[in-house]
């Protein structure tokens, strides 16, 4: 799959070119500490190799495309303390790059393709493709720019351009092995939403009930895909409440948001349910707008449909359903009560990346989470399922994960 992931891109580079791509390194925690490494993932769509400091150079010839993979042999010493790190042959096996090297020799290699373009091997260097992704001004540099930096100031010549935005497109649509994890990811979230169905009770805090969560997580080997939402209450209507640390009251309602990532590939699901096992009449009311908000959208998804109807869709019904309760006088009131859009691209990121500009194509996969946040009435509700497209339609892979009424009260009522 690596391999065909970088046969995509490759169709996208000029002929005379090359790319770089990075893994990244931890940044610093505190002192001598680092945060937990987080794979870039253009790097890993292309690679599969989740190890830090390890450079991809992909070369495209008149006739010829080879990659190359610059990993960190282990030093003894380090081994002893961190354990080993891959070894060349895994790297290759799991790559399937036409060749490893040591990292060290990263700029040695490099500078000897860069000559033997000039001598005409293959051609005279047209551009250096790189992941450039700058969200704002003020961003920090990433290795990708500095390389980028460099490279402009030692071969002034050379064009450099970035696949960033290609490689969402192509990151997008989901080859079946992806879909499988995918699927994988949203079996263990399914599992965890139950404990915490199944443990929910007033009196305790958010937190307290959350970590039956993450004791499901953590006992089948997998992290979350983001921080946890556990939302009693008002706390349910700011859209990434994250203190969790809340009382839980006995009418509450609790939203949780929550995802698992398994093998890099991530869930994102939410659900909302009564701590008492029982909705109240005003609670139901709203929920089943919710609820059939998120049906009729799933129902709506197919390859070309556009987001922007989709989202259009969705609020509608949610507006349209305020205006008949009473809540509000006219459909254009709805945003006091639903604020944000109705789904996004999920894979190995959340909110992963594609173009949100194109119509959808089949082998997307993408949320559906419709929502209502009634801070007047403490009521704060989102259903989020995980969709796939397909030839015709779509596939609901979180189906198994309960939402309807009657079936949130029985679960609740065995527990
Ligand atoms: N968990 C963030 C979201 O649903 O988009
Ligand atoms: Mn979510
Ligand atoms: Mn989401």
């Amino acid at each position: 799959m690596y391999k065909m992931n970088r046969k995509n891109l490759f169709n996208h580079m000029e002929n005379q070119s090359f790319a770089c791509f990075f893994s990244g390194t931890s940044p610093v925690r505190t002192a001598d500490q680092t945060y937990p490494f987080e794979v870039n993932k253009n790097f890993f769509y292309l690679t599969g190799i989740k190890e830090e400091n390890v450079a991809l150079v992909m070369i495209k010839g008149a006739n010829m495309e080879k990659s190359f993979l610059f990993i960190e042999k282990t030093d003894p010493v380090t081994a002893l303390w961190v354990g080993e790190t891959m070894s060349m042959e895994e790297a290759k096996a799991i790559s399937m790059v036409d060749e490893v090297f040591e990292r060290k020799d990263f700029r040695t290699v490099l500078s000897k393709f860069l000559q033997d373009s000039r001598q005409a091997v293959f051609g005279a260097l047209n551009a250096l493709y790189l992941d450039l992704d700058r969200r704002s001004m003020d961003a920090l540099e990433t290795e990708s720019d500095r390389f980028g930096n460099e490279m402009r100031n030692l071969y002034p010549n050379l064009v450099i351009a970035s696949l960033h935005p290609k490689l969402g497109e192509l990151r997008s649509v989901k080859h079946t092995h992806e879909v499988k994890m995918m699927q994988e990811a949203i079996e263990v979230t399914r599992l965890g939403i139950e404990a915490l169905m199944s443990n929910a009770k007033a009196g305790i805090r958010e937190y307290q009930l959350e970590a039956y969560y993450h004791f499901v997580l953590n006992s089948n080997g997998v992290t979350t895909s983001f921080n946890t939402i556990a939302a009693s209450g008002k706390n349910a209507t700011i859209l990434h409440y994250e203190k969790n640390n809340a009382v839980i009251q006995d009418n509450d309602l609790i939203l949780f948001d929550l995802g698992v990532r398994k093998n890099e590939y991530c869930s994102d699901i939410s659900r909302t349910f009564p701590v008492s096992g029982k909705f109240t009449e005003r609670q139901k009311a709203y929920y089943e707008l919710v609820l059939e908000t998120n049906k009729k959208s799933i129902e709506m998804l197919k390859p070309g449909v556009t987001f922007q109807e989709f989202n259009e869709f969705g609020k509608k019904i949610l507006a349209e359903g305020l205006v008949k309760m009473g809540k509000i006088k006219d459909v254009s009131e709805v945003s006091k009560y639903y604020y944000h859009s109705l789904g996004h691209f999920l894979g190995l990121d959340v909110h992963d990346v594609g173009n949100y500009t194109k119509p959808f194509e089949k082998g997307q996969v993408i949320t559906v989470e419709p929502g209502l946040y009634i801070a007047d009435e403490a009521i704060g509700i989102r259903i989020e399922d995980n969709i796939l497209l397909t030839d015709n339609g779509h596939v609901n892979l979180s189906e198994s994960i309960i939402k309807e009424v009657k079936d949130i009260e029985n679960f609740m009522s065995k527990k």
